[in-house]
């Protein structure tokens, strides 16, 4: 039976790259007979424009039926002072929560082609492969009560709620040693038990769930220490698992660490293994349109599609393997751009990366 991929662009870069993107995804979908039928949606910015709400239900009722949604990214300058309930990021929580997408999978990975690309030394970073594992849909970006009020004296005061349950730090702990198990069997908790009450009771459900788990090596840390580390030792990581605010932070530190947030795709899944995928980075409107943007990012976010909602791991594989070739090949757009590689925009990468597919 065919299977459902909802494509939504976004903002900003979000429709260049995506359109990249898209013809990978639609030549793997033939030549590997995947039997998918992709459809379109507004997310965002775009939505805000032709609907007037940045998650829309038309989206929404698509997005609930379809096995993976492909998503570029949201935001932009224009929508910075509408209401804060209808900004375009507004519709990106939105879905993350309606969908109960709880565990994001952030891999940060160096193409070995990309060494002199990072801003550390080749020697700190050469072999790089860590998984960052963010819980997406709890802790303070959800957290009520929340909002800015007007105290007795007139002053202004903003406030947010940072909390997390026990069964939302179990999941996504079980996802994460999961996750760890498969690789070298090491997890990172990461937390702020010195401080923060919701994460001494992180900490301590971690530790219950590890008992389940007596093949990973669970160690904890402190995100202040964890930030230092990223860039002083980004080896020692394997798994890292974090509350939401601390791996949206986290990750895109260890995206740099990969020469450039440009490569960085991700994957947002839901108890059942559904998920929406989508880079890391963001709408960078001061380059929107101007066809330069890193499409990498979108297109290594489809092969997680595959690989995770899709059961499809070949074509997966070809498709990271096709990115190889193209990096192999000396191809870099301008964030990757070092001295003796070549140059191009946005479409070539895209259509270097179609050509390098098996055909
Ligand atoms: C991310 C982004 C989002 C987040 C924004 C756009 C709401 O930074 O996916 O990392 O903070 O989660
Ligand atoms: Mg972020």
């Amino acid at each position: 039976m065919s299977k459902q991929v909802l494509i939504l662009p976004g903002d900003g870069i979000g429709p260049e790259i995506v359109a990249e993107a898209r013809k990978v995804l639609e030549h793997v979908n033939s030549h590997f007979k995947l039997d998918l039928t992709l459809c379109d949606g507004l997310l965002g910015g775009a939505a805000i424009d032709a609907e007037g709400v940045p998650l829309p239900a038309a989206t929404l009722a698509l997005a609930k039926e379809s096995a993976a949604i492909l998503l570029g990214a949201v935001g932009g300058p224009q929508w910075d002072n509408i209401e804060r309930d209808l900004r375009p990021e507004k519709g990106l929580l939105q879905i993350r929560s309606a969908l109960e997408l709880f565990g994001n999978l952030r891999p940060a990975m160096l193409y070995p082609q990309l060494a002199d690309a990072s801003s550390l030394k080749p020697e700190l970073v050469a072999g790089l492969d860590i998984l960052i594992v963010r819980e997406l849909t709890g802790g303070i970006y959800f957290g009520e009560p929340r909002g800015i009020r007007t105290l007795e004296n007139g002053e202004r005061e903003g406030f947010n709620t940072y909390k997390y349950s026990e069964s939302e730090i179990e999941r996504i702990a079980r996802l994460a040693f999961e996750a760890a198990s498969k690789r070298s069997g090491r997890l990172c908790s990461v937390d702020k038990a010195n401080v923060l009450e919701a994460t001494v009771l992180w900490r301590e459900v971690v530790e219950r769930v590890s008992a389940d788990y007596p093949d990973v090596e669970l160690s904890h840390m402190y995100v202040d220490n964890a930030a230092m580390q990223l860039v002083k030792a980004p080896k020692q990581f394997d798994v890292i698992v974090t509350g939401n605010m601390f791996g949206d932070i986290l990750s895109d530190a260890a995206a740099m660490l990969t020469g450039s947030i440009g490569m960085l795709p991700s994957a947002s899944l839901d108890r059942d293994g559904r998920g929406m995928y989508e880079p890391c980075h963001g709408s960078a409107p001061d380059i929107a349109g101007q066809g330069i943007a890193n499409p990498l990012a979108t297109i290594l976010s489809v092969a997680m599609m595959l690989r995770y909602s899709l059961a499809a791991p070949e074509a997966a594989q070809a498709i990271e393997d096709a990115v190889s070739t193209v990096l192999d090949a000396g191809l870099r757009t301008p964030d990757l751009y070092t001295e003796g590689s070549q140059r191009v925009g946005t479409r070539e990468m895209g259509e270097a990366v179609l050509a390098a597919l098996p055909q």
